[in-house]
């Protein structure tokens, strides 16, 4: 939440604003809403007629002696009975129906919002605090679609009839019932409110344990094998017990709220006996006026009291509203690129002009970055680790826009282009591409659809995964990923790089497209990626030298900085950074320290390193 906060979202989320949201959600379902509340007025309305049955029954049928009304009167209320009972019925039925109508229009639509969100939002918030916000705050949104329709419709309808009926007999009474229910209403409001904040805290805790939860199950074994199973419960018990304290802080609030509405009706009973026991002895009331007004009473009470015991549901939808406005406010991709160039066509020539860039408020991690490459061309990024090869790459794919300087692509500024339009011209293989579960086929066109069998199985044999694919019990069609086969690390590199020839990219980049390979794969994969480059603007990091070297040109990346560029034999003859990384990462120049001998303190060993260098 914090951390979506501070991508500039709107931080004060007001009742006004919550209730414009709450209106919105209503309207949208306006046709259901008024079939609801038709329903709920006559389902008052057959309630009504069992208190006004009781006055009948006492004054006209016992005290008047006419004992020929008591079947008309019990038909009556039978019918009154049924009328009510199937009324409920229909009404739970519709607001039930409506309400996961509402729910699942509104996750649809959060789900759409958040994918189309800038890479650095994701970056910003932990994965399991957003899929919270999808899933679970969407379906707090439950709790007010049915109560609010039906409970508070239900309420009002049932005051005003009550009310009318009470003053028919004793209308003074009708008037200081009528402003208890004001004051009890404004009570409700404002303790709704305080309920609110209290539930806004444990939607975050809820869904900071989620977060932890996530981490936790996709890290498991980094878990195993650091043995830190018991460290990782401590830390997913300090939330439950955080989530606990906030659960028990909105339940108390909730409680004494429904217990101030409980004495409030109790006292109002207590008051109506007293005062229509003195009408009665005075003669200014009957008996079965006063049966009914205790009838109607506890009609316009129960309401309320149901009001205020759904505090808390209503309350954490309130909470839920909130946090998705928080996330809407975010601007997504289509809002930024509004009035953004549509791209139609890329010929591929990229040029960097004084690139610098920084994560955040964070330093510098790319400064004035320049270069130019020629549609078709091919540059080899290289660097040590941490030297911002990879966020070059993401500002290539337009992942965030260069905190100075830009991005020309055939001379146009990036920043100005539609980002779903041009990445429709670039393919990648990332660094941590992910494959997603389905089959094999389906892995490989993802997200193009009609892409036809024979271009897939092009496609695969190019990255060199035809091998291993004709060996799985059902070829393509075997289900890969979460709930099916399982690959090595390699085979799903191969598997993203046949992704990645599916379509025609005229920018590539390549991101240690080939790290998890090993020598003899690797050469029938740089097979398939020689031929994808052909004629496309290559940008690829590699950690092997046939690839480097194959390279129009090559940038040296140290600190974020270009610090050498031009092709191998010319960097060679330098004998600057990258004669030196090519002496250590290709001549296989590694000093094994270390290696033997009693294990060190990871501080002593430092100072070893230290003193060796
Ligand atoms: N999402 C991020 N948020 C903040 N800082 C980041 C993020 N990603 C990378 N960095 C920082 O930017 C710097 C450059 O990282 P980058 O991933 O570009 O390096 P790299 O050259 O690709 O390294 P490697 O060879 O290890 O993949 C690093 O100091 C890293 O800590
Ligand atoms: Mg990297």
């Amino acid at each position: 939440m914090q951390s979506l906060r501070r991508l500039g979202a709107g931080s004060a989320v007001g009742p006004v604003s919550l209730w414009h949201d709450v209106g919105a959600l209503l309207w949208s379902e306006r046709a259901l809403v008024g079939r609801v509340i038709g329903l709920v007025t006559l389902n008052r309305a057959a309630a009504l007629v069992m208190p006004v049955a009781a006055k009948v029954a006492i004054d006209t049928v016992i005290g008047a002696h006419r004992p020929q009304l008591i079947v008309p009167l019990g038909g009556g209320v039978l019918l009154a009975l049924a009328i009510e009972t199937a009324t409920a019925a229909r009404t739970t039925m519709l607001t039930g129906e409506g309400t996961q109508r509402t729910v699942t229009t509104l996750r649809n639509e959060l789900y759409a919002h958040v994918i189309r969100l800038p890479v650095r939002v994701f970056d910003a918030s932990p994965a399991g605090e957003l899929s919270s916000r999808v899933m679970d705050d969407t379906d707090q949104v439950r709790g007010l679609v049915g109560p609010v329709v039906v409970t508070m419709s239900g309420a009002v309808i049932m005051a005003a009839a009550a009310l009318a009926t009470i003053a028919w007999v004793a209308w003074p009474l009708a008037i200081g019932l009528g402003l208890l229910c004001v004051i009890a209403m404004v009570l409700v409001a404002r303790a709704y409110a305080r309920v609110w904040a209290a539930l806004g805290l444990v939607c975050e805790r809820h869904a900071a344990l989620g977060a932890r939860l996530a981490e936790a199950l996709v890290g498991v074994r980094t878990i195993k094998s650091r043995g830190a199973e018991r460290w990782e419960c401590g830390e997913f018990q300090r939330r439950s017990r955080a989530l606990t304290d906030a659960v028990l802080g909105s339940v108390r609030r909730t409680a004494r709220l429904t217990a101030g509405m409980t004495a409030a009706t109790g006292a109002a009973g207590v008051l109506l006996l007293v005062i229509g026991a003195r009408a009665i002895t005075a003669g200014a009331m009957t008996l079965g006026d006063l049966a009914m007004i205790a009838y109607l009473t506890g009609l316009l009470a129960t309401p309320l009291v149901q009001a205020a015991a759904m505090s808390g549901e209503v309350g954490r939808a309130g909470a839920g509203l909130a946090r998705i406005r928080t996330l809407r406010a975010v601007p997504n991709e289509e809002v930024e690129d509004r009035g953004a160039g549509p791209v139609h066509h890329v010929l591929g020539a990229v040029e960097m002009e004084q690139v610098s860039y920084a994560y955040g408020a964070g330093a510098y991690v790319l400064r004035d970055v320049s270069f130019f490459a020629a549609p078709g061309s091919t540059v080899a990024i290289v660097g040590a680790s941490g030297a911002g090869k990879s966020t070059l790459c993401a500002l290539l794919l337009a992942f965030d826009r260069p905190t100075d300087g830009r991005i020309l692509i055939d001379g146009r500024d990036l920043a100005g282009l539609e980002r779903r339009s041009y990445r429709a011209f670039v393919a990648a293989v990332l660094q941590h591409d992910v494959l997603f579960s389905g089959t094999i086929a389906d892995a490989i066109r993802y997200g193009r659809d009609g892409v036809a069998m024979a271009d897939v199985q092009a496609a695969a044999a190019l990255a060199g995964c035809d091998g291993f694919i004709a060996a799985m019990p059902n070829g393509y069609a075997t289900v890969v990923g979460e709930r099916g086969v399982r690959l090595s690390g390699g085979q799903q590199q191969r598997l993203a790089i046949a992704r990645a020839l599916i379509g025609a990219p005229t920018i590539l980049v390549l991101d240690e497209a080939t790290s998890n390979l090993d020598a003899e794969s690797e050469a029938d994969v740089q097979d398939g990626l020689d031929l994808l480059r052909r004629g496309r603007t290559t940008f690829v990091i590699a950690h092997r030298l046939s690839t480097v070297r194959a390279a129009d040109q090559i940038i040296v990346l140290e600190q974020g900085r270009v610090v050498e560029r031009g092709v191998h034999e010319e960097l060679i003859a330098r004998r600057g950074v990258y004669r030196r990384l090519y002496e250590r990462q290709w001549r296989g120049d590694r000093r094994r320290r270390g290696s033997r001998g009693t294990p060190l303190p990871v501080s002593r060993a430092a100072r070893v390193l230290e003193d060796e260098l």
